[in-house]
């Protein structure tokens, strides 16, 4: 059974001074997400995935349609204290600590001591700010504030997490630890869905992702499907080459670059393949990396989106 179902939701936001102007944030959205899942929810600046999260939360009303979460809806008390979330760039009042906020949070959830203290020690320890727990949040950096609040938003521990942008603003050692954090939630059962537009974050994490556009569902699905593995070739890097192992390449490959002591080719067809991998035996190179070249998923985003632009244009004219 899916832990979370979206059926045709639209949202339009009324805008303007007199609120007469619809704009349509959503638009007949429809998925579902499987227990245990890491789900990625993907779009540009503006697609709709704060909105959709919102619903979810019971923050925002639909137009139109019906989203369930753990099979009841989304105003649900029952199910609320079974989830947790990590709304987009949080603010939490900023002169507790990060274990007053917990203790404040934990205490939301009906925790008690001598529990709540032993979970708040757990908590700071899993999202590194064991250290940090007596430090106010206004001294926070941008990556402590987005690790607390997942820690708040796990505090009960939920079987679904919903984070919006959680690697947003983070620095690469902050994105590592955050997709740290996603991955052990996994591991511990936990169904993980959360919005980002930080594609190697997303290939890194999810068994699935959504993509949104404008309001639209453009694709859902793993993303090896959604890439529709086209594979390329390969591109195979070697140490240890010499002049000859260069020349010999040069003959029998499409491109040879030498990078330092390493030699990257691209190869596109068996028999190149044959004659690196025969090359790499008799010359006793050492093999570092063979890896099939499929577009990315930034490769592909850039394509759909300026596709859907092109065919707008094409219907407009
Ligand atoms: N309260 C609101 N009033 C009017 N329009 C809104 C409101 N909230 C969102 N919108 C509009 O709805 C659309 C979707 O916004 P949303 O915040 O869901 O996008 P997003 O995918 O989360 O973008 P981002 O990556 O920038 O966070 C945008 O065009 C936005 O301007
Ligand atoms: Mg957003």
């Amino acid at each position: 059974m899916p832990v979370v179902e979206i059926e045709n939701l639209t949202k339009d936001f009324l805008v303007g001074f007199w609120k007469k102007h619809p704009v349509r944030a959503l638009d007949n959205l429809s998925l579902q997400v499987s227990r245990g899942e890491i789900f990625g929810f993907l779009g540009p600046n503006g697609a709709g995935k704060s909105t959709t999260l919102k619903i979810l939360m019971h923050l925002l009303h639909p137009s139109s349609g019906e989203a369930r979460i753990l099979g009841e809806p989304v105003d649900s008390v029952k199910m609320r204290r079974k989830i947790g979330f990590l709304p987009e760039n949080p603010y939490f009042y900023d002169y507790l600590t990060p274990e007053e906020l917990l203790t404040y949070v934990g205490r939301l959830f009906g925790l008690r001591q001598p529990d709540l203290s032993k979970k708040v020690d757990l908590l700071l320890e899993t999202v590194g700010l064991t250290d940090a727990r007596r430090i106010q949040l206004r001294k926070f950096s941008k990556g402590m504030v987005q690790r607390i609040g997942i820690a708040q938003a796990i505090i009960n521990d939920p079987e679904i997490v919903f984070l919006d942008e959680p690697m947003s603003g983070l620095d690469p050692l902050g994105r590592m630890e955050v997709r740290r954090i996603i991955t052990a939630l996994k591991s511990k059962g936990v169904t993980v869905f959360f919005s980002s537009h930080i594609l190697p974050d997303v290939e890194a994490l999810c068994d699935r992702v959504a993509i949104l556009n404008k309001g639209k569902l453009q694709e859902v699905g793993a993303l090896e499907e959604i890439l529709k593995v086209r594979i390329e070739g390969h591109e195979v890097i070697l140490a240890g080459w010499t002049d000859e192992t260069l020349k010999t390449m040069q003959e029998t490959c499409e491109e040879v670059r030498p990078m330092g002591d390493r030699l990257h080719i691209r190869i596109s067809n068996p028999e190149q393949m044959e004659a690196v991998l025969k090359s790499v035996f008799e010359q006793k190179l050492e093999l570092i990396s063979m890896n099939p070249i499929r577009p990315s998923l930034e490769e592909y985003f850039f394509q759909e989106i300026k596709d859907s632009q092109n065919s707008r244009r094409g219907q407009n004219s």
